[in-house]
C-alpha cells in the first residue's frame, strides 16, 4: 500500500505507550470476548486509539478501518465529542418513564422529519437487537389492542436480528440458533436464489412468491408481520432485488400484515442514503435502526412507529401504554451523541457521499471476479462484499489485508468492507488497493 498512508501521523503521542503484553495478558485473562471461539486470540490485535478512517493499535501500528459497521462519522469527530461532554456535564441522564429531557424530544422529532409522514413516535433503547425485540412486541401487541390477535412472525431465514432470545430465534444461521425454541411461531423464508443473483430484478419474482407463500391466506392464520432486514448482512452480505421492499409493502397490505423493517446496519447513510426505506420510497409501519445513528460512541437504537399503531397502546389492559424499557433507554448523552452526528452527516452529505464512494469502490473492486476464487464482488452504497469460494480463504483475505495494513469484516465465505462514511476518495482508494492485493496474495 502507499507509503503516505501506511505512515499516517498518530494523533496521540506513541510514548510512553502501555506495557504491550500487560495489556494482552489481562485482556487473555479477564474480557469473555463476542462471537468468538474460545481459542481465538483476540489480543493479537489491541487497539489504542482512533482518528477519522485510521485507528492505531498498542504498538503503534496504523490501520484503515473498513470494519466498522456502525461507523458513520469516523474516530474522534470533534463535534460529536463536543456533544457528549457538553450533555455529560449538564444532564447526563434521566429515566424517561418518570420524566422528560430535551436531547430525546430533539432527536425524536428528527426522525419524524427523516422518516416518511406519519412515523411520529419513537421508542429509544441501547442495541438494535433490544429494538427489535420491542417491535415485534409492539407488532403483535397491537394485534391484541384490535381485538384480531396474531402473533406470526415471517422472516427470512438468513435474517440476524439480534443476539436476545427472540431476535435469535427467527434465524436458521447456525451461530444465532438458541437452544430454545422461538416464543412466536415464525415463517422461516429461505432465498430462492443464490446470493450471487439476488440483486438482479430478475430474482424478484421468486422472492415476492416466496413472501406471499409465508404470509398464506388462511384468515386465521394470518402474520402479525413481516420482519425484513433491507440488506442480508450477517445471512451473507446479501442484495436484495430493486423494488423488494415496495413490493413486500404492498403484498403486506393485502392481509393488513405489518412491515417491520430492520435498518440497524442500513440506516444513517450506509445503504447510500438516509434510510434504505427511503431509497424505494417504501412507508414500514415500524423502523428499527441503531448503529450509525450515533456512529457507535454512545449505544443507542430507535423503534420509530407510525402513529396509528402507537395509538392503539391506550387498549393496554395493564397501563393502557407501553409495557417495555430499560433504564437507560434514550440516555441523554446517547440522544445528544445522535443529534451531533446527524448533524454532520446532513451538513457533510454522507449518505449521497456514502452513494458516490460506494459506486467507484465497486468499480474498482469488479475485476477481482476474474480470480477463480472470488464468486462474485457485490455492493449496496458503502457496503463493499467480495463473496470467496470458501470461509477459510476469506478468513485468509482477512488476515492478509490486517498485515497490509487493512482491518476488514468477515461472513462466511465473504468478506465485507465497511469504511467510516466520511472516508475519503484517497481512503477509498486505499481500501480498494488493500483489499485486491489481499485476494491476489491468497489466490492461486
Ligand atoms: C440487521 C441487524 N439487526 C440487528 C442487529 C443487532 O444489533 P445489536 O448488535 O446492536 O444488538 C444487527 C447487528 O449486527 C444487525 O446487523
Amino acid at each position: 500500500m502507499n507509503a503516505s498512508w501506511s505512515t499516517t501521523a498518530s494523533p496521540r503521542p506513541a510514548i510512553p505507550g502501555p506495557d504491550t503484553e500487560a495489556v494482552r495478558a489481562r485482556d487473555r485473562r479477564h474480557v469473555w470476548h463476542t462471537w468468538t471461539p474460545l481459542a481465538a486470540d483476540r489480543s493479537a490485535l489491541t487497539l489504542s486509539h482512533g482518528s477519522g478512517h485510521h485507528v492505531w493499535d498498542i504498538d503503534g501500528r496504523v490501520y484503515l478501518d473498513a470494519s466498522a459497521l456502525n461507523s458513520t462519522c469516523g474516530y474522534a469527530h470533534p463535534d460529536v465529542l463536543r456533544a457528549i461532554v457538553e450533555q455529560a456535564s449538564r444532564l447526563h441522564h434521566f429515566d424517561l418513564s418518570v420524566a422528560g429531557h430535551e436531547p430525546a424530544g430533539l432527536l425524536a422529532e428528527r426522525l419524524a422529519g427523516q422518516l416518511p409522514p406519519g412515523m411520529d413516535k419513537t421508542l429509544f433503547v441501547n442495541s438494535g437487537s433490544e429494538g427489535f425485540d420491542a417491535a415485534v412486541m409492539m407488532a403483535v401487541s397491537y394485534w391484541t389492542h384490535l381485538g384480531r390477535p396474531r402473533s406470526r412472525v415471517v422472516t427470512f431465514a438468513r435474517s440476524y436480528h439480534g443476539a436476545t432470545l427472540l431476535s435469535r430465534s427467527l434465524s436458521t444461521l447456525p451461530r444465532n440458533r438458541h437452544l430454545l425454541d422461538s416464543p412466536l411461531p415464525v415463517t422461516r423464508v429461505e432465498l430462492p436464489i443464490e446470493p450471487r443473483l439476488s440483486r438482479q430484478e430478475e430474482a424478484l419474482p421468486a422472492l415476492l412468491a416466496a413472501f406471499e407463500r409465508a404470509i398464506g391466506d388462511d384468515p386465521d392464520d394470518l402474520p402479525a408481520a413481516v420482519v425484513v432486514e433491507p440488506f442480508l448482512n450477517v445471512g451473507g452480505g446479501v442484495v436484495l432485488p430493486p423494488g423488494f421492499l415496495r413490493e413486500l409493502r404492498a403484498l403486506c397490505d393485502v392481509t393488513g400484515t405489518l412491515l417491520v423493517l430492520d435498518e440497524v446496519f442500513t440506516a444513517y447513510g450506509r445503504c447510500g442514503a438516509m434510510f434504505a426505506a427511503r431509497r424505494e420510497d417504501v412507508t414500514p409501519d415500524i423502523l428499527v435502526s441503531s448503529k450509525g445513528l450515533s456512529g457507535g460512541y454512545v449505544p443507542i437504537a430507535a423503534v420509530t412507529v407510525r402513529q396509528r399503531v402507537h395509538d392503539t397502546f391506550d387498549r393496554d389492559p395493564v397501563i393502557g401504554g407501553l409495557r417495555y424499557g430499560h433504564t437507560t433507554s434514550g440516555h441523554a448523552v446517547a440522544c445528544a451523541a445522535a443529534l451531533a452526528t446527524l448533524d454532520v452527516l446532513e451538513k457533510q452529505g454522507l449518505p449521497e457521499r456514502a452513494e458516490r464512494i460506494g459506486t467507484d469502490l465497486l468499480g474498482r473492486l469488479t475485476p477481482l471476479t476474474d480470480a477463480e476464487e472470488v464468486v462474485d464482488v457485490r455492493g449496496l452504497g458503502l457496503i463493499l462484499i467480495v463473496e470467496t469460494t470458501s470461509p477459510d480463504l476469506a478468513s485468509r483475505v482477512l488476515t492478509r489485508a490486517r498485515e497490509r495494513g487493512l482491518l476488514l469484516r468477515q461472513v462466511g465465505a465473504a468478506v465485507m468492507a465497511v469504511p467510516p462514511l466520511v472516508i475519503d476518495d484517497e481512503g477509498a482508494a486505499a481500501v480498494a488497493q488493500g483489499l485486491t492485493e489481499a485476494v491476489t496474495d491468497v489466490s492461486g
